[in-house]
């Protein structure tokens, strides 16, 4: 992998069509997939829905956010919910910061990572498509970990989360006034911690009461990276 990462946000852009079409690539006719959701998933979403089209592959998409089942609608992926289809072969996500030895990741910089853990855990294989700028040495030195939290419980998590040295703080809309909400009507408290144990911590902020799930993801099967003239695959 490339040290200098990616420069033009062009380049960034033609990597990740690159490695989401290389996902995309990988389903095959009877398939349940689990729909990521960010910028890298909506462009998997596009070449998944293309193929569905004109190749005619026979696929069910369940997604993992508002925004996913806007795209899967928009480019003609036939939907089912999770409660329907339990079984779901692969789930291709995006990531906000891989690790690149262990493969852990940090998700949730759009606020999806609630629905998106429940999938992406779920599904007998769950392969992550990013381009090379996402993979880190250390994860979450640069990268908040976001927590879903219940509205009601927003005050007591806060209380908790500083006791704990974390510096959290309520993430708040850009182009509206007050917190972000999510899709599942709650909202999202970023905080930085340590993860010398991701495993650990994932479960631990799980347990303060009023949290409802942590972008911490310790369950990679795959990572696809995307560089300008490649996309090389890690695995555990
Ligand atoms: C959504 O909440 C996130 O987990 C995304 O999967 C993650 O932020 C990656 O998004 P991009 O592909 O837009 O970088």
């Amino acid at each position: 992998m490339a040290k200098s990462g990616l420069k033009s946000s062009s380049d960034v852009e033609n990597t990740k069509f690159m490695v989401a079409k290389e996902a995309a690539n990988l389903i095959k006719d009877g398939m349940i997939v689990g729909l990521g959701s960010g910028s890298t998933a909506n462009l998997f979403i596009r070449e998944l829905g293309r193929r569905v089209v004109e190749e005619e592959l026979s696929i069910f998409g369940i997604p993992t956010s508002f925004e996913s089942r806007m795209y899967a609608i928009q480019y003609g992926i036939p939907l089912v919910s999770l409660d329907e289809y339990g079984e779901i072969d692969i789930a291709i996500d995006g990531a906000d910061e891989v690790d690149k030895k262990t493969l852990y990741l940090i998700k949730g910089g759009g606020g999806c990572h609630t629905r998106e853990k429940i999938i992406d855990y779920c599904a007998k294989e769950f392969m992550v498509i990013v381009d090379e700028n996402k993979i880190v040495d250390s994860l979450g030195d640069k990268t908040p970990v976001p927590l879903e939290v219940l509205p009601f419980a927003y005050s007591s998590v806060l209380n908790e989360l500083l006791k704990r040295d974390t510096a959290p703080s309520i993430r708040m809309a850009d182009r509206k006034m007050g917190p972000v909400i999510t899709d599942n009507g709650n909202m999202i408290i970023d905080v930085f911690i340590e993860l010398k144990n991701p495993e650990e911590t994932e479960k631990e902020l799980n347990n303060i009461p009023g949290v409802i799930e942590n972008g911490i993801f310790t369950k990679v099967d795959k990572v696809l990276v995307g560089s300008p003239k490649k996309v090389i695959t890690l695995k555990k």
